[in-house]
């Protein structure tokens, strides 16, 4: 089975990226990570990747005077390593419409809400602000509107009546660990296609015992 080779960018911790290292350790997983790439030289998923002897490259976007600059960089990082798919996990850099648009329907990001609600920063404090008793996890492929894009797979997860933002956040982002490897799969296996403003998924692909826990815990 020929693997899809995938680039993760990352810019922190690296819990996902960490879900997808385990998924491929697999060897039936049908995609593998070429490359890790961090903009921050002290982010603890670089940790990881050199853990698991994937090769990391640091982008550091200090160190460029402008944004087209920065990303000439990240994007000659990335080709290094002849990948067909661009997983943003914990990314925190806002990348402009050229990027995106070399990358386009070749690269997904992972947001912890139910897409299109709630985009950008601070989501669990958003999410409890607002009093809604359903959030969960996105992970979609990226256009130039931040946090917009054909949705690939979607989680729920409930939101309690005395959840902190921390402990929302924890349960969020349990249930992404598990759709972003599902996503990566079902991209890699061709299961899925951008089609417009959605995905496209072959038949079967979401019938029932492939919905991620909708709304349980
Ligand atoms: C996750 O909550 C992800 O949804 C968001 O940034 C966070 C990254 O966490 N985009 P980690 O670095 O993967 O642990």
């Amino acid at each position: 089975m020929k693997r899809l080779a995938i680039a993760v960018l990352i810019s922190g911790r690296g819990t996902n990226l960490q879900a997808l290292i385990d998924a491929c350790a697999d060897p039936d997983f049908p995609a593998s990570i070429a490359c890790v790439i961090s903009n921050r030289p002290d982010a603890h998923g670089l940790q990881r990747a050199r853990n698991a002897n994937i090769p990391t490259r640091v982008v550091n976007h200090k160190e460029y005077e402008t944004r087209e600059a920065f990303e000439e960089a990240l994007d000659e990082a990335v080709r290094e390593f002849d990948v067909g798919l661009v997983c943003l996990a914990g990314f925190m850099r806002i990348l402009t419409p050229a990027f995106v648009n070399r990358w386009r329907d070749r690269m997904i990001n992972i947001h912890p809400s139910l897409l299109p609600a709630f985009r950008g920063l601070h989501t669990h404090e958003r999410v409890i602000e607002a009093g809604v008793r359903i959030t969960g996890c996105t992970v979609h492929y990226v256009t130039p509107e931040m946090d917009d894009g054909p949705i690939i797979i979607q989680a729920a997860v409930p939101v309690r009546e005395d959840d902190s933002a921390e402990e929302l956040a924890e349960r969020v982002l349990m249930m992404e660990h598990k759709i972003y490897p599902e996503a990566v799969r079902l991209v890699a296996l061709g299961k899925v296609r951008v089609a417009g403003t959605k995905v496209a998924t072959e038949d079967a692909v979401f019938a029932d015992n492939n919905l991620i826990n909708p709304v349980a815990e």
